[in-house]
């Protein structure tokens, strides 16, 4: 398949009834991280219906092919700077998405001081921001303020079991902190804030290279190049597992909906192993790979599923891509030209 076919295809699976376009297409988006695997996606939904989309991003941990053939059109403006440095006085806009984040466990504990500065000045940054010019923002939060959870499925209730010293602290404490200043900043401001957790999520421009893929992108390189798949742990740690489309569709959803200062969560609430993940990945590609196991990750939480009650009531938003067919896409992505 064309990579533009599977622009088109996941696009329209974004852009289904349910989104408001006028709320879009009448305003100008500030999107840090906008040109990275979920920002890439919502700046490109966003152009698509008519909006403005200011993309603030470094590049750190995307590709700028994510972004290079929106650099043509004419609502999309590509500013490329680090968000805890950059000057953004010059921007006007009414409405920001705060995305730039290093959500990879390999590349956040290898940069754990870069990881935390998006998170903490950088939301500082955008929320003074938003206070001077009196606009909403939404923030990308993470399933990983849950930590290890002891709730399954977990509601946004839910108060967290986090080790705030261990390794992945640079990130869980970081969008830890950063839901406290967000919060702190509608009660004390009035800036009207949105934060959604979201939870695993795959599917076309997810990075499967070295360090940085996460499993699904992982196992489908090594699956369709039939190397061994490789589980950390014992493969019964449990995930769920949401398609793209789905997750930015309920980022756009809460965005255009009326609901401030709330938290919400966005995944895919079928959970399952990690090891059902490799079989599921082997039967649709085909693949001969082995599947081996290599020690776990440290404070890897042992489950994971969304309790997505929430955004079904005040969103109306459930994912509506099953599993084979996301993988099929995200394969059909690896393979496009
Ligand atoms: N994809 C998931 O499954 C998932 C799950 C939970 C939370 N999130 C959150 O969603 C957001 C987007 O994640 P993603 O999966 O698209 O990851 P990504 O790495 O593809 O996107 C993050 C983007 O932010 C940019 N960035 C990082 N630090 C920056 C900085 N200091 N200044 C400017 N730009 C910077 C990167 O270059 C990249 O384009 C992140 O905040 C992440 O924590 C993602």
């Amino acid at each position: 398949m064309r990579r533009a076919d599977l622009i088109d295809k996941t696009l329209s699976l974004i852009l289904d009834d349910g989104i408001k376009t006028n709320f879009f297409r009448s305003k100008s988006f500030l999107i840090s991280g906008g040109a990275g695997f979920l920002g890439s996606w919502i700046s490109e939904a966003i152009c698509k219906i008519g909006g403005t989309v200011y993309c603030v991003d470094d590049f750190s941990t995307s590709p700028a092919t994510n972004v290079d053939h929106l650099r043509q059109h004419p609502n999309f403006h590509l500013i490329h700077e680090n968000i805890v440095t950059a000057d953004l006085s010059a921007i006007n806009c009414d409405f920001v998405f705060h995305l730039a984040s290093r959500p990879s466990p390999e590349d956040y504990q290898l940069h754990p001081v870069e990881s935390l500065l998006p998170n903490s000045t950088g939301s500082q940054k955008l929320l003074s921001y938003c206070k001077e010019r009196g606009i909403p923002i939404a923030f990308a939060s993470t399933s990983e303020v849950y930590g290890d959870a002891r709730v399954i499925p977990t509601p946004e209730s839910y108060w967290g079991n986090v080790n705030p010293v261990g390794l992945r602290s640079c990130y869980d404490e970081g969008k830890r902190y950063a839901e406290a200043l967000f919060m702190a900043y509608s009660r004390q401001y009035n800036v009207p804030v949105k934060i959604f957790r979201i939870f695993n999520t795959y599917g076309p421009r997810l990075r499967a290279d070295g360090y940085y893929g996460r499993a699904v992108s992982r196992f489908l390189m090594q699956a369709s190049s039939n190397k061994d798949i490789t589980i950390f742990g014992d493969g019964k740690q449990t995930r769920s597992f949401c398609f793209v489309s789905d997750t930015v569709r309920g980022i756009l959803y809460f965005a255009q909906s009326t609901l401030v200062n709330e938290v919400i969560n966005i995944g895919n609430p079928e959970e399952m192993t990690i090891l059902q993940l490799a079989q599921a990945i082997k039967e649709v590609t085909n693949s001969k790979s082995d599947v081996v196991f290599a020690p776990p990750a440290p404070d890897d939480p042992k489950r994971r599923c969304p309790d997505i009650r929430k955004a079904n009531e005040l969103l109306s938003w459930t994912p509506k891509i099953d599993l084979k067919t996301g993988i099929q896409m995200t394969l059909d992505w690896n393979t496009s030209s």
